[in-house]
């Protein structure tokens, strides 16, 4: 299976021109999976509601799932995509799974950073696993990997790939995820931006680039430079993450002791 990752630099609110000039990128490359960056469309830095609310589109009714979808269609691939999602009043920060017959379904992201929690509501979708037909694949969204528990609840719901949007302003996220494939033996696509934004006088954000795949050992198959824009593509063979074995009498689930674990759904005041 071949995957394609993207790391862009939008402008930020130029949706449309954001999503043409992915699609004009993307459809230079073939591939069976793509990922894309976390608000790949409108750029990070929300400052108002109303912006949001401007920039927010129906999933997936509106512009950039129509056009992601048709992209889908006509290269034979599946897509994942952070977006900004409106539903009635509410508004969610959004990663989309497309493929060639279609929308296939929306993961809101659960764990919001910093000022996003003005802006979105938290994620009510909670950890989605798709089967695309020879993988199976889980969605996250950039801070999600603070939290092992994300990577952790997808690889035991049977992801083979987890496919994780994101805007990385934080240092530590690219390493972090090393660990995340290692311990849970999946393949981890991280498409990240790079560029900086710093809206309406607030601290500005520089985003880190480095966009990866991991294989389920842990090694980096592909790690893109921290300023670079365009795309990286890797051939992995997701069954691989099937098998759990850590030594002929280790297994990364079959030894787990959940009995001692209660305190990890537990909520802490
Ligand atoms: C982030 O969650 N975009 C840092």
């Amino acid at each position: 299976m071949r995957i394609g990752i993207y790391q862009n630099h939008p402008e930020f609110g130029a949706t449309g021109k954001n999503v043409e000039k992915a699609v004009i990128d993307i459809s230079l490359t073939d591939a069976d999976l793509f990922v894309l960056p976390e608000l790949f469309n409108t750029g990070y830095q929300f400052t108002t509601m109303e912006e949001v609310h401007e920039l927010a589109e129906q999933i997936p009714k509106g512009n950039t799932c129509r056009r992601m979808s048709a992209l889908a269609r006509e290269k034979g691939m599946f897509i994942v995509f952070g977006m900004a999602e409106r539903d009635g009043d509410n508004y969610f920060n959004s990663s989309v799974l497309v493929g060639p017959e279609g929308y296939v379904g929306t993961y809101r992201k659960t764990h919001l950073f910093f000022e996003e929690s003005d802006f979105f509501s938290p994620g009510d979708t909670g950890f989605c696993v798709f089967d695309i037909g020879g993988a199976k694949i889980g969605i996250m969204i950039c801070f999600d990997w603070w939290f092992p528990e994300s990577a952790r609840a997808l690889s035991l719901a049977g992801a083979d790939i987890i496919c994780h949007c994101a805007n990385l302003v934080l240092p530590n996220c690219q390493t972090a995820m090393i660990t995340r494939s290692l311990e849970n033996g999946v393949f981890t696509v991280t498409a990240n931006r790079v560029g900086t934004e710093g809206r309406s006088g607030k601290d500005p954000l520089t985003f880190t680039g480095g966009s990866q795949l991991i294989d389920n050992f842990g090694e980096i198959k592909v790690r893109m430079g921290k300023t670079e824009t365009g795309i990286a593509v890797s051939d992995i063979d997701p069954v691989q993450a099937r098998n759990k074995a850590i030594t002929p009498r280790n297994d990364r689930f079959l030894d787990r002791r959940p009995e001692y674990y209660e305190i990890l759904t537990s909520a802490i005041s």
